[in-house]
């Protein structure tokens, strides 16, 4: 840890904004905050996170609460804008305005692309982006990241597949980002309907190949990690084409025959039937694991953010 990061006040509100040092830095610091995550810590006594959920929400809320309360800080905040102000018309950059007066450090989840950048250019403390509509969601990325280095012992040389809702799964744009700037090959699958946009491939084919497939099946003996979605049947404009896609992937044990017996799987949560329940006692599954590590990647990353661990 020689290098010098600033991880002050910063906001978060994609991936992007962060170069591959910083991002392993992180994932070095939330290896070793693990312990902290059974013992506690007072480290961010006295200060408040509030949690602005627009959207529903079960692991990104209550990790970031867990983090929180796990490093001795408090957390205010709603999950149901209908019993805030929201509802009465208020703004998002008056309510940001308001809720930073009472906190050290907002966390923002929002249905609409560009709310957690707009939200960070209102607020006078740092903003991290729970899931912005279907753009991004940084914090999972390097949960997604650290549950990859831990289970595999590093990220480069790896044969990563994305699998699922590309278009609309905000998740995977963000994983596709961190995961572009490693020496890995990523491969994505999913029917035509929802490919991966556009302006996510053109940006990750500049520095990794990128392969894309209809079927699992063509790739699936090769794989060390295949990431799966859900079908983000609440984005769709058109619910038409959501029955066409719907029930598209069974991730199953007959599946699981081809795969490699190192092969893990990821998935962000929640699932529908996109991996079947018969899945989950086996090795391959990682995704409730995953779950667990969004805590300790969280802590690590409001520790930075605020300042309790330094690195000078
Ligand atoms: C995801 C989300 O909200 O984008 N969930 C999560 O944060 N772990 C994935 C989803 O809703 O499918």
């Amino acid at each position: 840890m020689n290098t010098k990061f600033n991880f002050l006040n910063r906001d978060i509100v994609s991936i992007r904004g962060f170069s591959r040092e910083e991002i392993d830095y992180i994932l070095e610091v939330a290896k070793s905050i693990e312990p902290l995550a059974e013992k506690g810590s007072d480290m961010l006594r006295g200060k408040v996170l509030a949690e602005l959920f627009f959207e529903p929400s079960t692991r990104t809320m209550l990790s970031f609460q867990t983090a929180m309360y796990k490093l001795g800080g408090n957390v205010i905040g709603f999950a149901e804008p209908g019993v805030s102000s929201v509802w009465k018309g208020e703004t998002l950059a008056d309510t940001v305005r308001v809720v930073e007066k009472y906190s050290d450090i907002i966390v923002l989840r929002h249905p609409l692309e560009g709310s957690a950048r707009f939200a960070a250019e209102y607020a006078q403390v740092p903003v991290i982006n729970a899931g912005s509509g279907a753009e991004e969601h940084p914090t999972q990325a390097l949960l997604d990241l650290y549950t990859i280095l831990k289970a595999k012992g590093k990220i480069d040389g790896l044969n990563i597949a994305l699998m699922g809702d590309l278009r609309y799964g905000r998740t995977v744009h963000s994983l596709a980002y961190a995961l572009s700037l490693y020496n890995v090959k990523l491969n994505m699958v999913s029917p035509d309907l929802l490919r991966m946009r556009n302006e996510v491939l053109q940006d990750i084919r500049s520095r990794i190949d990128v392969t894309e497939y209809r079927d699992i099946e063509e790739i699936l003996p090769e794989l060390d990690v295949l990431y799966v979605t859900r079908i983000q049947k609440e984005r769709f404009p058109d619910l038409g084409e959501y029955e066409k896609v719907r029930g598209t992937f069974a991730v199953n044990l007959k599946l699981l025959k081809s795969a490699k017996d190192d092969l893990i799987v990821l998935h962000p949560l929640p699932r529908l039937d996109e991996i079947a329940v018969e899945v989950d006692a086996t090795p391959f599954a990682k995704y409730f694991e995953q779950a667990r590590n969004g805590v300790v990647t969280r802590m690590a990353l409001l520790a930075l953010i605020l300042g309790a661990i330094k690195n000078e």
